[in-house]
């Protein structure tokens, strides 16, 4: 046999890939059937994780009140921190640690289901904070064992958090984001209730939204899996295992969605079809790249946001720089496309269709910019910003940039083409500013 599903096996190349389908309940008044499903999965004492602002929404007031009508004990955490960091990771395993907790619910964005996943982690499995660190940052220790069941709830269309293996965390004591991935840190189950994206800010949305988009993109157009060398073993096939006929599947359903319904419902937030589409594509978005991987544009994105100095974006609390998560990623993506368009001309052109662009005469070379384009569009509809320019970056920060992205190579590996510091640095100059 030479090749899988349209992906031509090469020598010394993978010749398998690992389904890792997540167990999805979604749909409006999902939130409900929480407590039923934390007694099926056995909790009787429960930590529900969330943060001080959805702490006091009603997201958590439905999941609260259908535990306890569950008969299930609950105590709330309500110190889940927005981009957490080692400290907040280790407070919040000192809280598991303690309460002796046989189950987990987690309401809230990302970073609250992160913050969840590492304190279930360390709770059920102590050591020191760097052994399940990804190396080279921490030791990168596997886990030992299956931790305590998860819930997962999220009430932003982005991240994805809820179906993957991934807890993403600022270390302090090094300044770089990094994070732990195992295949059981992913929640054993995940509601997704659409109705919780109702009261999200504009400016929240897009970033979300392109978030989801940047996910689906750079999983389908990863280094295919069979290009990866084979494992000496299956249990280092890692979980960034690059394109699979499995995750290309999600990411091209997401990427149709995303085309069609993310400037409505950036543009009007009373568009409940386009808000509740935009949830449905980030579930599956989040089920594409927790089985591929994404790359270089969010490898890129851990330099943008922890290096940004001089800009706070609009609608979101506080007043220290912050260049959101999703926008510190799509701020890279059209730069990005031009680079790896060559890898898969064919791929290119089909993300830029479903996304919404006409190809109909577009010849493969041009992928790059027909994708790149059509990115760009999408961008200026949703008044995101024009490139890292409009975020306070300059030409000079450059070699900054290179080097906070360089470490980031669990995900560069995962570029269809070597990304190296001299094409980090054509890519940061070209991501400065696009039209
Ligand atoms: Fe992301």
């Amino acid at each position: 046999m030479l090749c899988c599903q349209g992906y031509p096996f090469v020598d010394g190349g993978e010749t398998a890939f690992q389904v890792d389908a997540a167990r999805v309940v979604y749909g409006s008044g999902a939130l409900r059937e929480v407590g039923p499903a934390a007694k099926e999965l056995g909790m009787t004492r429960v930590a529900l994780f969330s943060d001080e602002r959805v702490a006091r929404l009603e997201p958590v007031a439905l999941a609260l009140a259908s535990l306890r009508s569950a008969g299930i004990d609950t105590t709330l955490y309500d110190r889940s921190k927005v981009e957490p960091t080692d400290a907040s990771f280790r407070e919040a395993a000192a809280f598991a640690r303690d309460g002796r907790f046989d189950g987990y619910v987690s309401v809230g964005g990302g970073s609250t289901i992160d913050t969840a996943k590492a304190a279930n982690l360390y709770a059920t499995y102590p050591d020191d904070f760097a052994a399940y660190v990804n190396a080279p940052a921490g030791a990168g220790k596997p886990v030992p064992g299956p931790l305590r069941p998860h819930i997962a709830c999220p009430t932003t269309s982005g991240t994805g958090s809820e179906v993957t293996g991934i807890a993403i965390f600022d270390y302090l004591e090094i300044h770089a984001k990094t994070g732990i991935a195992s295949r059981r840190l992913r929640p054993d189950l995940a509601v997704v209730d659409p109705e919780c994206t109702r009261t999200l800010p504009r400016t929240v949305v897009a970033c979300s939204g392109f978030d989801v988009l940047s996910h689906a993109l750079e999983s389908y157009t990863a280094l295919p899996y069979v290009r990866r060398a084979r494992p000496a073993s299956p249990a280092q096939r890692p979980m960034s295992q690059g394109a699979n006929p499995f995750s290309d599947l999600a990411c091209v359903e997401a990427l149709r969605i995303l085309g069609a319904y993310v400037v409505r419902a950036v543009s009007d937030p009373d568009d409940g079809e386009a808000r509740e589409r935009m949830m449905y594509a980030a579930t599956l978005a989040g089920i594409g790249f927790g089985n591929a991987g994404v790359q270089v544009p969010h490898a890129m994105a851990y330099a943008v946001a922890g290096l940004a100095r001089a800009y706070h974006a609009p609608e979101y609390p506080g007043h220290e720089p912050l260049v959101p998560h999703g926008m510190a990623v799509i701020v890279n993506t059209p730069s990005v496309v031009r680079f790896t368009a060559e890898t898969s001309p064919e791929r290119h052109l089909r993300a830029a269709e479903l996304l919404g662009a006409d190809v109909r005469d577009a010849t493969p070379g041009e992928a790059g910019d027909v994708l790149g384009e059509r990115l760009e569009a999408l961008m200026r509809a949703t008044a995101m910003p024009n490139g890292l320019g409009d975020v306070g970056f300059a030409e000079r920060d450059v070699p900054a940039l290179r080097e906070g992205t360089l470490p980031q190579q669990r995900l560069l590996a995962n570029a269809p083409r070597a990304t190296g510091a001299d094409a980090l640095d054509a890519l940061f100059a070209a991501a400065l500013r696009y039209w």
